[in-house]
């Protein structure tokens, strides 16, 4: 049943019946409620997650202050394989955002997993391009963009694999903040001039795009 389900996910699609019910056999769950940390930057990294349900949030702080928020995770979504690769401990802190299920596998398995099983290598290896690029294009915008041009970035970046028409993206005005690495006042006026333009409706923590194409254009030129 669940490896029907991961079957849907894109990190699963391609991986055989088999290696699915093989992940699963080496894995154990973990359920996380709303806000409960599941791990905390410069822990020490002992396991790699994949995201069954729910969602979860990846962020670095520095203080009590200021936070970034690095990327929202959802289902077929994985994270902690930066410390089992490499560093040791753990590059940024895991948060669940909702009611989320887990799927856990320790060190010595996933190792064992990338050695034993190439399509789940090149997997990972694909996420993590993406991911790179995303950080290259993090850094691009915090340089090289202003505040509306960011803003404009950051709503692409969360719409991406959400298909509704138009989409709609769930996200209170500190997360926003956080997820471009400022202060919620400039977002907040940032938002209200993509609303007086017919860009974006926000209202009640929902953010719905209205006019995609000028959404696009803005983050491309707003320098
Ligand atoms: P690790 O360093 O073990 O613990 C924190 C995890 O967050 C890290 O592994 C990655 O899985 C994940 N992570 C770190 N940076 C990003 C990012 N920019 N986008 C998505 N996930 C990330």
């Amino acid at each position: 049943m669940i490896s029907k389900i991961l079957k849907q996910v894109p990190f699963f699609k391609g991986l055989t019946g088999k290696e699915i019910n093989h992940i699963l056999s080496i894995a154990r769950e973990r359920n996380c409620k709303p806000d409960e940390m599941i791990f905390l930057k410069a822990e020490i990294g002992n396991h790699f997650f994949i995201v069954k349900s729910g969602r979860v949030k990846i962020f670095t702080s520095i203080g009590t202050e200021k936070k970034k928020t690095f990327a929202f995770l959802k289902k077929g979504d994985f994270f902690g394989e930066m410390s089992l690769l490499g560093g040791k401990i753990r590059s940024a802190s895991a948060q669940a955002v909702e009611p989320t299920e887990l799927l856990v596998i320790s060190r010595r398995n996933f190792k064992e997993l990338i050695l034993k099983n190439a399509d789940f290598t090149l997997k990972l290896l694909h996420t993590l391009t993406i991911r790179l690029n995303n950080a290259n294009k993090d850094v691009e915008s915090m340089l090289f963009h202003n505040i509306l041009g960011r803003l404009a970035e950051a709503i692409i970046g969360l719409s991406k694999n959400k298909h509704s028409s138009p989409v709609k993206i769930k996200i209170d005005q500190n997360e926003l903040a956080q997820y471009m690495g400022t202060t919620r006042v400039p977002v907040c006026r940032a938002i209200s001039t993509l609303k007086r333009s017919r860009v974006i409706d926000y209202k009640r923590g929902q953010l719905i795009v209205l006019n995609p194409a000028r959404l696009k254009s803005i983050a491309g030129t707003s320098i």
